[in-house]
C-alpha cells in the first residue's frame, strides 16, 4: 500500500510549492468522502466543516446530485459554447429566478476568478470607464486582474498590477482605530471611498466590487448600514455595483439566498462559483440585461456552460430548494454563533467571534489583546484535525479560523464539532 509519506514525497517532486496544503508536515491526503465525512489514505475519518473552502455545499458525493451528473454524462458531455444545450438554459433560468432585482442574463465559466473577470469586463464595457474600486482585505481570485482586485499582500504575486484598480477602506470593525463605534467605522469608510474617488480617479468609475462578507479576509461582517451608505457614492460616480457572492451565495449567510440581500441593496452584477455546484467547477456571472448586452463582441469559454457542470449545478440548487438549506443555515448558524460567543468569553485567545449563518470565524490573538497570533491559529486548526474535525484558516494576518460546514449540516454534527473546538481551544490556550 502507498503510504501518505510516499505520496507527499512524490507530490513535492511534481507540484508547484506555492499551492501549500494545510497542516504543515502532516497534510491531509484525501482518499474518499461521503456526505459530511472525508477519509484520508490511512483510513482516518474527519467531520468536514470547511467543505473544500465553502464549496462542497450539500455534502460530499451527494447521491441525489451524483445521479443527475451521471445521467448527463451518459447523454451529452461537452459542446463548448458554439452549440446550445438545454441544461445551460435551465440553469440560467434558475439563477435569474432566484437572484434579486433585475439580474437576468448569465455567462458561465469555470471558477470564481473567471466570474469576476467577466463582471469587470461587463462593467467596463457598459460604462466605458476602466476604474474598478474594491475593498482592502478582498480576495477576488488568481488571474492577474483578480490578484489586482484582491487586497491582501500575500495573495498578490508576480508584481503585475492592473493600473485601473483602486482599493478603499473596508469596514473591519475589530481592527478599526481603538474606541471607534460601528457607526464611526462606516463614517470612516464613506469618507475614504469619497476621497479615493476624488483623488485616485477622474471622478468617474466603472464599478465598486465587494463581497457582502469578506471571505478569505476572515469572514469580516460589515455593519448593517454599510452598503446602504456606500452605494449612493458609487452610483453618483457612474459606477455599477458588483456583488462577489463566491463565498456568500446560495444560502450560506442564512435565511436568504444571497449575502447581499442581508444588507438591503441591489447589485447590478453578481458573481458565483464554489458552493453553487457542490464541487463541480463552475463560475457564473449574472447581470441586468443592459449590462450583459453591452458586452458586444466576441468572447467565449470552452468549458463554460459544460452540460455536465450545468446539470450538476442545477441539481445542487434544486437540492437546496427542496431541503430549504437557507433556513437550516440560519438555524444552525445561530446555534453555532451562540456557542462561539461562549468560547470567546471563556478563552482570552479569541479576540472576536463573528459571522453570519454558516460562515463563522474566530480571530485568534495574543491572550487578552488584539495582536494576531498566526502560530496559535495553526496549532488550533491542527489540534482540531487530530481530533477528527476539519476547519479553515484565513485573514490577512493568518489568524482567522473559518468554520463553514455544509449548508445541510445537522444539529448532531454541530454538537460534535463544537465539543472538538472546545477541547482544542483548551489545548492551545
Ligand atoms: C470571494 C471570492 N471571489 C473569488 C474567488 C476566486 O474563486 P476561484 O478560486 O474559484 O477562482 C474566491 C476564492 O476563494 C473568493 O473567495
Amino acid at each position: 500500500m502507498t503510504t501518505s509519506a510516499e505520496i507527499m514525497e512524490r507530490y513535492r517532486q511534481v507540484m508547484f510549492p506555492a499551492a501549500a496544503p494545510y497542516h504543515g508536515d502532516a497534510p491531509l491526503i484525501a482518499d474518499r468522502a461521503k456526505d459530511q465525512y472525508i477519509w484520508d489514505v490511512d483510513g482516518k475519518r474527519y467531520l468536514d466543516f470547511f467543505g473544500g473552502i465553502l464549496t462542497v455545499s450539500v455534502g460530499h458525493c451527494n447521491d441525489e446530485i451524483s445521479e443527475r451528473t451521471m445521467a448527463q454524462l451518459r447523454k451529452l458531455q461537452h459542446t463548448s459554447t458554439i452549440y446550445v444545450n438545454e441544461s445551460m438554459v435551465r440553469l440560467a433560468e434558475k439563477v435569474a429566478e432566484l437572484t434579486p432585482g433585475r439580474l437576468q442574463k448569465c455567462f458561465f465559466t469555470n471558477s470564481g476568478t473567471e466570474a469576476n473577470e467577466t463582471a469587470v469586463l461587463a462593467a467596463r464595457m457598459y460604462t466605458g470607464n476602466p476604474i474598478i474600486i474594491t475593498l482592502r482585505h478582498a480576495y477576488s481570485g488568481r488571474s492577474m486582474l483578480a490578484m489586482s482586485l484582491s487586497a491582501q499582500g500575500p495573495w498578490r504575486l508576480g508584481g503585475v498590477v492592473d493600473p485601473y484598480v483602486r482599493h478603499a477602506r473596508n469596514p473591519y470593525t475589530f481592527r478599526a482605530p481603538a474606541g471607534m463605534s460601528a457607526e464611526q467605522v462606516v463614517d470612516l469608510c464613506v469618507a475614504d471611498l469619497e476621497e479615493t474617488i476624488a483623488t485616485a480617479t477622474e471622478g468617474r468609475i466603472a464599478a465598486f466590487m465587494a463581497e457582502p462578507i469578506q471571505g478569505a479576509g476572515g469572514f469580516i461582517v460589515p455593519p448593517e448600514d454599510y452598503f446602504q451608505r456606500i452605494l449612493p457614492i458609487v452610483r453618483a460616480a457612474g459606477g455599477v455595483f458588483i456583488s462577489d457572492e463566491v463565498q456568500t451565495g446560495w444560502g450560506r449567510t442564512g435565511g436568504k439566498w444571497f449575502g447581499i440581500e442581508q444588507w438591503g441593496v441591489e447589485p447590478d452584477i453578481m458573481t458565483f462559483a464554489k458552493g453553487m455546484g457542490n464541487g463541480s467547477p463552475i463560475g457564473c456571472t449574472i447581470a441586468t440585461p443592459e449590462i450583459a448586452d453591452a458586452v458586444a463582441g466576441l468572447t467565449f469559454s470552452t468549458f463554460g456552460g459544460n452540460p455536465v457542470t450545468m446539470a450538476t449545478t442545477l441539481a445542487t440548487i434544486e437540492y437546496m430548494e427542496a431541503h430549504d438549506t437557507p433556513t437550516n443555515c440560519q438555524v444552525q448558524g445561530e446555534s453555532m454563533a451562540e456557542k462561539l460567543a461562549e468560547f470567546a468569553a471563556e478563552f482570552p485567545i479569541i479576540g472576536e467571534a463573528r459571522g453570519m449563518g454558516l460562515m463563522q470565524a474566530l480571530e485568534i490573538v495574543q491572550p487578552g489583546g488584539i495582536e494576531p497570533d498566526a502560530a496559535r491559529t495553526v496549532a488550533f486548526v491542527d489540534a482540531c484535525k487530530k481530533k477528527g474535525l476539519l476547519l479553515g484558516k484565513g485573514g490577512l494576518y493568518g489568524n482567522a479560523v473559518r468554520i463553514a460546514p455544509h449548508l445541510n449540516v445537522s444539529a448532531e454534527d454541530m454538537d460534535v464539532a463544537m465539543d472538538i473546538i472546545a477541547g482544542a481551544l483548551a489545548e492551545v490556550s
